[in-house]
């Protein structure tokens, strides 16, 4: 079996790939983790002066950074168009095993979570009437867009594993991909990502990370008149 049901420290579970022998999230805490890296150093953020968001996050994997940022929509009554690539789709097996809902005590959203992975691929659908969601089963290398999100979720595995993922012809895709104005946010601080992303265009701000590390990063798209 190439994956295995582990649990954070925070008490919500992750995967462990076990061909790249590493996992989707921080050992640390899975829910803490997306709740500080994606939810509170981007969405939230936009959401102060927005009231429509477009997002795109790149490894859907578990759906945790999706489910995270319905809930926050809804919470927040935020329109969101939601995009998600996703190379290697978990089983639905796998899925309704993780306790993502229990943990965040809204099991009553279990269906909706499922739902995110149910749907069909490469197809828009209303999830709720805030919230847009369409998944692309492409490989990221692949992508681009063009000055279509406001938001991006870089959710690779960790250069380490997958050093393709972080190289400059990727990151100038996410660039272009983004609004004037788009932050892209990563759990990697690494010194040489920063550098790459810099070298696409984009304004790098060291922010720090969640529990159990110590910095994470924001990169912002300058607007043409910066
Ligand atoms: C760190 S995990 C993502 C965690 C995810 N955001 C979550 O909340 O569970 C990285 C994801 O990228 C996917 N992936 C790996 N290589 C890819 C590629 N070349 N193109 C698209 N997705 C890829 C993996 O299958 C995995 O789901």
């Amino acid at each position: 079996m190439a994956h295995e049901i582990i649990l954070t420290r925070d008490g919500s579970h992750s995967i462990l790939h076990q061909t790249f022998d590493v996992t989707y999230h921080s050992i640390h805490g899975a829910i803490q983790e997306t709740q500080h890296v994606f939810i509170n150093s981007a969405f939230r953020l936009k959401a102060i002066v927005q009231e429509d968001i477009s997002i795109l996050e790149i490894g859907f994997g578990t759906g945790l950074n999706a489910m995270m940022t319905y809930l926050e929509a809804k919470r927040l009554d935020k329109k969101v168009d939601y995009c998600a690539i996703e190379a290697y789709p978990l089983t639905m097996e796998t899925i309704r095993s993780l306790n993502y809902c229990e943990e965040m005590a809204c099991l009553e959203e279990q269906k909706s979570f499922e739902q995110l992975h149910r749907l069909p691929w490469e197809t828009t659908q209303q999830l709720d009437h805030n919230f847009s969601f369409k998944k692309l089963k492409q490989q990221i290398e692949s992508v681009a867009f063009d000055n279509q999100f406001d938001i991006i979720y870089f959710d690779a595995f960790a250069p380490n594993a997958q050093p393709e993922l972080w190289e400059l012809s990727v990151f100038k895709h996410m660039f272009e991909s983004l609004k004037p104005e788009g932050v892209l946010v990563t759990y990697c601080a690494k010194g040489v990502v920063k550098r790459t992303m810099k070298a696409a265009g984009f304004i790098i701000e060291a922010i720090p990370g969640p529990p159990g590390k110590r910095e994470m990063t924001r990169a912002i798209k300058p607007s043409p008149r910066l």
